[in-house]
């Protein structure tokens, strides 16, 4: 088994909907990465590297990119596009859920890295989050990231620089 392939960086196009869309490629990577660390057999210093790497993403990486669409985004969609209000309080609320989820799964990625037999215990999680990721990615692509095409240029290239900003610092 390797690990390798999951969790790389795809190509960016420096778009508003380029970058996010870069974004979702990564969750979906790294999704599939916490369902395979507590799934596969590996050796012990690569459960741990994907262990460290999958706390790593979503710790750090994932709420920029819920940061991304619920302050850069959503006001402007609102604003803009109001037939996607519902959308967007749909997608708010599954952010929470994906926290509620990432709360049991984060300090046990933690403590796998030490034993790395602790896997098997964020299988249901891990699957769940993954599962719970796909629906919203997929909605999210459908509904939400389409309507950037309708925003005023301004407010696009606004939305640019600020996800370029939040990674700057
Ligand atoms: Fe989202
Ligand atoms: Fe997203």
């Amino acid at each position: 088994m390797s690990f390798v392939h999951l969790g790389r960086k795809p190509a960016t196009d420096e778009t508003p909907s380029g970058l996010l869309l870069d974004c979702h490629a990564r969750i979906r990577s790294f999704a599939q990465l916490a369902v395979r660390l507590a799934e596969d057999d590996a050796p012990n210093a690569e459960l741990a590297d994907a262990a460290a790497r999958v706390h790593r993403y979503f710790t750090q990486a994932l709420p920029l990119h819920v940061a991304d669409e619920e302050q850069s985004l959503a006001p402007r969609l609102r604003r803009f596009a109001p037939d996607v209000g519902e959308a967007l309080a749909t997608m708010e609320l599954e952010h929470r859920a994906h926290d509620e989820i990432l709360a049991n799964l984060v300090p046990a990625w933690d403590a796998l890295r030490s034993d790395p037999s602790l896997r098997r215990d964020t299988l249901d999680d891990a699957r769940r989050l993954r599962s719970q990721l796909e629906t919203h990615l997929a909605a999210e692509e459908r509904v939400v990231l389409p309507a950037i095409a309708r925003l005023p240029a301004e407010e696009a290239r606004a939305i640019l620089a600020e996800l370029r900003a939040r990674r700057a610092t």
